[in-house]
């Protein structure tokens, strides 16, 4: 079968190398993809807006599945128009991309559902929101609504903190993103990332993981993408795993399906394991970026027949997803400057010694020159990824990876999977 993967980040590599390995893969193209992409993919260049323009492609090579990475195509309904134009499609309609693209909308449907989450007022006006501040006190979490690139959150310590995140939003820092804002009771206990499949009917679990999402070791400095992650999140044992499909994952699929957009693809809840239990923090509409890493590296089942019975409504029908008992770890290389100003141009090498240890270093942002040299290109430039028989195992693994690859213009956290490493000490399990 013919395959188009949409995207061109880390998870996106992730994605490739995993349906690479598949049986049931004959030509994988990717739109647009990265120079680590390329190792897997035939890659073109498609104008992702130009729905028609795509819809052309999938039928010239006759594409049987069409994954769609990130958020945006999504919420832009390009899996509307694909599966418009008869085509299988890995990813939610524009309809359910909601549950990303606007942080009301999903408030809306916890309250509805009665899902927990954390106390919240849709403000759609600096005056409203200022009423919302007066009522919660700080600290407090002010949200653009829309899509922000995982930077419309501001958790606010102060009330002066979060007074100026209103005049901030509604000043048009996130464009039309924070036109409205969500301000939120502020919610304590550790965070999980909990990954599902969905077709809209059957809900299979898909792994858990920890991110990193602060730019600097110890969890300071600015809010990023992610810096690192880690798979299983322990954290999220068993009964918790449970408690959140029964009490946040199944009634949303069904809520959603009950009112005529049923959910398809993956979902990703970011939880708060509070004393009450685990709340919603937010939906994603797609795998994570880096969790997908390393919930790759731990996949032992064939990706495309999972993702082609989730596009095709047949999870009922086939083998749950298997894991690899070993955890795996994920450090991301940035480029210096990132979050706020990404160097561009700097040079990396290396890669190949570095996966001579045994790591797989996934493409984040990087370009190919002409004359064979790989620079950065964006602000997460690389992936290195490891597996071990425990956490500390697999970070070892990471760095030793890390610290072959020559890139002196970037930088990554040295404490990725350290909380982690500290339970296992604390369990006697290094
Ligand atoms: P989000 O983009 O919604 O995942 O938010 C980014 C980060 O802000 C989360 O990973 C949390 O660390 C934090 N956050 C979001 N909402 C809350 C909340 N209600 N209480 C405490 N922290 C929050
Ligand atoms: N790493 C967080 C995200 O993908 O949203």
């Amino acid at each position: 079968m013919n395959i188009l993967l949409i995207g061109s980040g880390g998870r996106e590599h992730a994605l490739a190398w995993k349906l690479a390995q598949s049986p049931l893969l004959g030509n994988l193209y990717a739109a647009p993809g990265n120079p680590g992409v390329a190792d897997h993919a035939e890659l073109v260049a498609l104008d992702l807006a130009d729905h028609a323009a795509v819809v052309t492609f999938c039928e010239a090579k006759r594409i049987g599945l069409i994954v769609i990475g990130p958020e945006a195509p999504l919420v832009d309904g390009l899996a509307d128009s694909l599966r418009g134009a008869g085509f299988s499609v890995f990813g939610p309609s524009r309809a359910a991309a909601q549950l990303e693209g606007s942080k009301g909308f999903t408030k809306d449907l916890c309250a509805r559902a009665n899902i927990p989450t954390a106390g919240y007022v849709r403000a759609k006006s600096e005056a409203e929101a200022r009423e919302a501040l007066a009522r919660f006190g700080a600290p407090v979490v002010i949200k653009a609504d829309g899509l922000a690139a995982g930077k419309g959150v501001v958790v606010a310590m102060t009330m002066d903190e979060a007074e100026e995140a209103v005049t901030d939003m509604f000043g048009g820092q996130f464009g039309s993103a924070g036109a409205e804002v969500v301000v939120e009771e502020f919610l304590t206990g550790e965070e999980a990332s909990f990954f599902a499949l969905t077709d809209g009917a059957t809900i299979v679990p898909f792994a858990s993981a920890q991110d990193h999402k602060r730019v600097g070791d110890g969890d300071t400095g600015p809010n990023t993408g992610g810096m690192g992650a880690y798979s299983p999140a322990r954290v999220l044992t068993p009964e918790l795993e449970a408690e959140t499909i029964a009490k946040i994952v199944a009634p949303t699929v069904k809520t959603m399906a009950d009112e005529g957009t049923p959910y398809s693809g993956v979902l990703y809840a970011g939880l708060m394991l509070t004393a009450e239990g685990p709340k919603l923090i937010e939906y994603n509409c797609r795998f994570g970026d880096p969790e997908c890493q390393v919930l790759m590296m731990r996949l032992e089942s064939d990706l495309v027949e999972l993702l082609l019975a989730c596009a095709d409504s047949r999870l009922s029908s086939i083998e749950p997803p298997r894991f690899s008992a070993d955890p795996a770890l994920t450090v991301v290389m940035a480029a210096e400057g990132y979050p706020a100003t990404p160097k561009k141009g700097g040079r990396i090498d290396r890669i190949p010694a570095a996966e001579a240890t045994g790591a797989k270093v996934f493409h984040a942002g990087t370009t190919l020159g002409m004359d064979g040299t790989l620079s950065a290109s964006g602000g997460r430039v690389l992936n290195v990824t490891a597996r071990g028989k425990t956490v500390r195992a697999a970070r070892d693994a990471a760095y030793a990876a890390v610290d072959t690859i020559e890139f002196p213009e970037g930088f990554c956290r040295r404490d990725i999977g350290q909380k982690e490493i500290d339970r296992e000490t604390a369990r006697g399990e290094d």
